[in-house]
């Protein structure tokens, strides 16, 4: 079991958004998906210590294009940590199991669902890519998935507890966050994960690009920021589309995990 002493420690990372066109970014952007990735890497490689391993809330690629899955294997690959990925709505759920995960075509699954211990921890990930809404860039969990995930969060297993996904999952006010972004069955998903508040360290996501934390029912939801662009979010109606902030940095979360405490550093590297 991690201590204080000697905790779990990972890295989350979200919103790569790779581009097969090095070149690509957009207007709002202040460089290319390809520059936040490589300064993403070097700022991770350089923490002063060794995580435990990195885990990637999805949204590797721009575009779910297979081509570029190698290419983005050949720069993450250079990180130090072993690295653990989720589907994110821009990617192509076959080509990061068999490119990035090195899966053959038996176990390929058609959604990307998974669990795994290090440390004592249990680690669960999903993949929030189920039919929703096609006017918008929300989604759902499969029922397939909920049931397992119900399975894990009702059980006496008393092993700390990290669940991973996605899409944002609690509606917090921000119409452009709960209507255009949300996943739409996040109330189900969030009965069953508060089943397991009393070991549940966080469940973690991406989607949004900001580092925001929700607290629900005592179950805390912790976005990270993206290594490319950054939005705000401001809990006004007004609020119905992304908003890009230009003066935020990109980063990502270090969390620590002991017996008793998730311990999270807001991590942020900047463009030279
Ligand atoms: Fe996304």
């Amino acid at each position: 079991m991690p201590t204080t002493d000697n905790p779990l420690r990972f890295i989350h990372i979200s919103d790569t958004h790779i581009n097969p066109d090095t070149n690509y970014t957009l207007d709002y952007a202040q460089y290319t998906p390809l520059i936040g990735a490589q300064a993403l890497v070097k700022a991770v490689n350089d923490l002063p210590f060794m995580p435990d391993f990195i885990l990637h809330t999805g949204d590797v690629a721009y575009d779910p294009v297979p081509e570029v899955y190698p290419e983005i294997k050949t720069l993450l690959e250079t990180l130090k940590a072993p690295i653990h990925y989720l589907v994110g709505n821009h990617d192509d759920a076959k080509a990061i199991q068999r490119v990035l995960m090195g899966r053959n075509a038996e176990t390929i699954q058609d959604y990307l669902y998974y669990d795994f211990e290090v440390k004592e921890v249990h680690v669960v990930c999903l993949d929030s890519n189920g039919a929703h809404n096609p006017q918008y860039p929300s989604g759902t969990v499969t029922d397939e998935q909920l049931i397992w995930l119900n399975d894990i969060c009702r059980s006496d297993d008393e092993r700390p507890l990290v669940i991973a996904v996605h899409h944002n999952i609690i509606p917090t006010g921000v119409p452009w966050l709960d209507t255009w972004m949300r996943m739409e069955n996040g109330e189900a998903f969030h009965d069953i994960v508060s089943q397991a508040r009393a070991r549940l360290c966080g469940v973690f996501f991406g989607h949004i690009h900001q580092n925001i934390t929700t607290l629900r029912d005592g179950v805390m939801y912790v976005a990270a920021s993206s290594s490319w662009c950054q939005f705000y979010s401001y809990p006004i109606p007004e609020n119905t589309r992304h908003s890009p902030d230009i003066i935020t940095n990109p980063g990502f979360n270090v969390v620590s995990i002991s017996e008793q405490t998730t311990f999270i550093r807001r991590h942020t590297f900047a463009i030279k």
